[in-house]
């Protein structure tokens, strides 16, 4: 397989997918190549307990398979819940465009803040917004933002403008560059920034990608909650599991909650820090302002004997360099892991197959097997799992001799 079908780079070429870049995702093709190997069949249902931007569910549409999908950061269940729903009519998505862009253009030269708080569109609440968006574009996106809700009536259609303006907002129109694990910012005081130009780009794809799903015959559903994945209680799939496809969050500390920051607070899903921080708290990997302070202090404990048995001695060494937050990072990382296999006990087939995406880190020098782990602890969890295969993918940028894997479970 080829890198960059892997990466969420052939994201960025394929219909849907490229609505919205999230660094970490996987590529489409690569979501083909897991439900192949899988046997997926169109009387499966196809889980993501860790839908990012919801590549499975929208690959799986594509492709006429019924899917399911689990994601905890609102603004990316936002994203892919946009981006399953294809039933808008794209003539009246291209007419509302030229709609915005009219009062847009009208309305630019005389714009102030003060016009655009007088109908409720305020400044996002971010720590030192014009750090993330010169104070013009800044201007120009709250105006569009303001044109997207006053003119378009319809729901569906708002959130398309909407998704389009996210997907545009990082890295377009930010004073961001997106590195490997964080976002990077840097000085665009002298860049040509075409506000306008560029949210008609996106519009345009989408456009163009409804017309092409809309020929095809395949219909298929796929549904994306806004849920915990490692605590299920009370959920209740249509019929069981039978398929899961999935990357959850790496063992590097990427924190999905600070790098969603500009949209969480542009598109008022938060209105402080103590609620991004909270997500972040509840998120797989995120250690970032209050979850951060919890991992630094104490030994956080496995939450069951496998992860005892396989994590402890890891974790220990961590310990012995001194670094108690990367031990208890690691603790806390594989005992969320082992809760959301855990979780999906009662709602897998009899005949479930697995596949998990994972990635190998170091932690303080010490090496975090995370494939050889992941595959363990599935098999001593008592679930009936068994690893079928760990095919390695990839090596990861961040270290030569640290790679990415598939691991593939199956149960019975
Ligand atoms: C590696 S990304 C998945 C990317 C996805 N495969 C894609 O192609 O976009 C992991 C995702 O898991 C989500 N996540 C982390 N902890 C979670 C939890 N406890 N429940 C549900 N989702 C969670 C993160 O917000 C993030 O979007």
């Amino acid at each position: 397989m080829q890198r960059k079908d892997v990466t969420f780079a052939s994201g960025l070429m394929s219909p849907i997918h490229r609505w919205f870049r999230l660094t970490p995702s996987f590529g489409p093709e690569l979501v083909r190549t897991m439900l192949t190997a899988l046997s997926a069949q169109k009387s499966d249902l196809i889980l993501d307990p860790f839908a990012g931007a919801s590549t499975t569910l929208i690959e799986a549409k594509l492709m006429g398979y019924n899917s399911i999908g689990f994601e905890i950061n609102p603004f990316l269940h936002f994203v892919g819940e946009t981006s399953l729903n294809w039933r808008c009519d794209p003539n009246v998505v291209s007419k509302d465009l030229e709609r915005i862009s009219r009062e847009f253009l009208q309305c630019k030269r005389t714009i102030s803040h003060a016009a655009l708080e007088a109908t409720g569109v305020y400044v996002p609440p971010i720590y030192n917004p014009t750090r993330w968006w010169r104070p013009d574009v800044l201007l120009e996106l709250l105006l569009l933002k303001r044109t997207i809700s006053e003119l378009v009536t319809d729901e569906t259609v708002t959130k398309l403008f909407r998704l389009a303006l996210a997907g545009a907002l990082v890295p377009e129109l930010t004073n961001v560059t997106l590195g490997r694990l964080q976002l990077h910012f840097i000085d665009r005081s002298h860049d040509h920034i075409d506000v306008l130009g560029t949210f008609q780009r996106r519009v345009t794809e989408i456009v163009e990608d409804l017309r092409l799903v809309q020929l095809s015959k395949a219909r298929s559903e796929a549904r994306l909650f806004q849920q915990d994945s490692t605590s299920l209680n009370g959920f209740k799939p249509s019929q069981p599991i039978s398929v899961v496809v999935t990357s959850p969050p790496y063992p590097n500390r990427y924190s999905y909650v600070w790098n969603t920051r500009p949209h969480l607070y542009f598109f008022d899903f938060f209105a402080t820090a103590k609620e991004a921080s909270q997500l972040d708290v509840l998120t797989i990997g995120g250690t970032w302002g209050t979850a951060t302070s919890m991992l630094a202090k104490g030994t956080v404990a496995p939450t069951c004997p496998a992860v005892d048995d396989l994590i402890s001695p890891i974790a220990a060494a961590i310990r012995q360099t001194g670094d108690v937050l990367m031990a208890n990072y690691l603790m806390r990382y594989f005992n969320l892991l082992g809760q959301q296999l855990l979780s999906l006990k009662p709602h897998l087939s009899t005949d479930a197959r697995l596949a998990y995406v994972v990635g190998c880190s170091r932690l303080k020098g010490v090496y975090v097997e995370t494939d050889v782990l992941l595959g363990a602890l599935a098999e001593k969890l008592g679930m009936g799992l068994k690893i079928s295969r760990i095919e390695r993918i990839r090596k990861r940028n961040s270290g030569a001799d640290l790679h990415e894997s598939i691991v593939y479970l199956e149960r019975g």
